[in-house]
């Protein structure tokens, strides 16, 4: 009698046969990038038709409001989940106020982008290091050290400008203690209780965000902001951060970097509800880029997988420079 072949093991079983094909590993892939899931961070510049390179990161520009509403409505058409603003002004000072101004940077491109891209979803980075001429992400006391409570009531002024533009979202970023809860208090008090706030509660200090120092001329100019950003070792700390963060109001939270962190993206991701957003940030990007301009790896593979691993690990929205240029191979394809 012919025994029957033992299942469950090779020859019989041989996972490459859903491999073999385009269309059979699309019909099992797991996890597909769709334009929606993308947000575009903008810097915004004053002046109109003014469109700046940034060297360190290519394909990215300074923009004056005028053509940041171009590439919004670019964005729209190509469908994705919504843009992120930061202004890039060149009055600075040792409060931040230019980024309090209603007629400011940032508020002016809400505006634009309104008027050409009326149902795109805008959200403002609101920090106040791109308004500091010391470049940290608060106000100083005279021996430097960033003071955090005296803080918040210009965080919340700063939400409060964009939430008057017209912002869908405001997003802190400047990892002060209490800022979601000053900021929905403020944002509610002052009848935006619709504008929703997207917390980087998990933001680490890296080094990752060097090109974006150039971008936005915000680099410290004394010291560092590991006294207020997250030591990368942690991760526990993470979970910490945005539970305090939800007490406080935040809809959403974000993971800032994200590939060097997509441990903790898939840790939020388990134990939340709430959507969870994942930074992939300037200095992602430009290894990419560089590395790819060297001829050293496929550029659009490498962002594809980037995104992709992204995704997978549990990220529900993804902010990119890449956005743009990965929703074009996306519609495309
Ligand atoms: C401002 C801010 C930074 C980034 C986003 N918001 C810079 C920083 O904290 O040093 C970094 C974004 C990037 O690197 O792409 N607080």
């Amino acid at each position: 009698m012919l025994r029957a072949p033992a299942m469950g093991s090779f020859p019989q079983i041989r996972p490459r046969r859903l491999r073999r094909t385009e269309g059979l590993r699309r019909l099992v892939r797991e996890h597909t990038l769709a334009p929606e899931r993308l947000v575009y961070p903008m810097f915004c510049v004053p002046g109109s038709g003014v469109r700046e390179p940034i060297q360190s990161m290519p394909g990215i520009f300074r923009q004056s409001p005028d053509l940041c509403a171009e590439l919004a409505h670019e964005a729209s058409s190509l469908g994705l989940g919504g843009v992120l603003l930061f202004g890039v002004p060149t009055q600075k000072d040792a409060t931040g106020s230019s980024g309090r101004d209603p007629e400011g940077l940032v508020p002016q491109a809400i505006r634009a982008i309104r008027k050409a891209a009326p149902e795109l979803p805008v959200v403002t980075d609101v920090c106040l290091c791109d308004y500091t001429d010391h470049g940290h992400c608060g106000v100083l006391t005279p021996e430097g050290e960033v003071r955090n409570d005296a803080t918040l009531p210009l965080l919340v002024e700063q939400a409060l400008t964009h939430a008057r533009a017209g912002a869908d979202v405001v997003a802190p970023s400047d990892m002060m203690d209490g800022r979601v809860g000053a900021i929905r208090r403020g944002l509610d008090e002052a009848g935006f209780s619709h504008v929703a706030i997207l917390s980087y509660a998990v933001k680490y200090a890296s080094a990752f965000y060097g090109p974006f120092r150039e971008a936005a001329h915000n680099a410290p100019a004394r010291g560092d902001r590991r006294g207020y950003q997250m030591d990368p070792a942690n991760a526990r700390e993470a979970l910490r951060e945005v539970e305090l963060d939800l007490d406080e109001g935040a809809d959403m939270v974000m993971v800032k970097p994200a590939i060097a962190y997509l441990d903790v993206v898939r840790q939020l991701r388990d134990r939340l509800d709430v959507p969870v957003f994942a930074y992939n940030v300037s200095g992602e990007y430009s290894m990419v880029r560089a590395a790819a301009q060297a001829g050293f790896l496929d550029g659009q593979r490498a962002m594809m997988e980037s995104l992709t691993s992204i995704q997978r690990a549990g990220a529900d929205g993804i902010v990119t420079y890449f956005a743009l240029e990965a929703a074009k191979a996306l519609v495309g394809s």
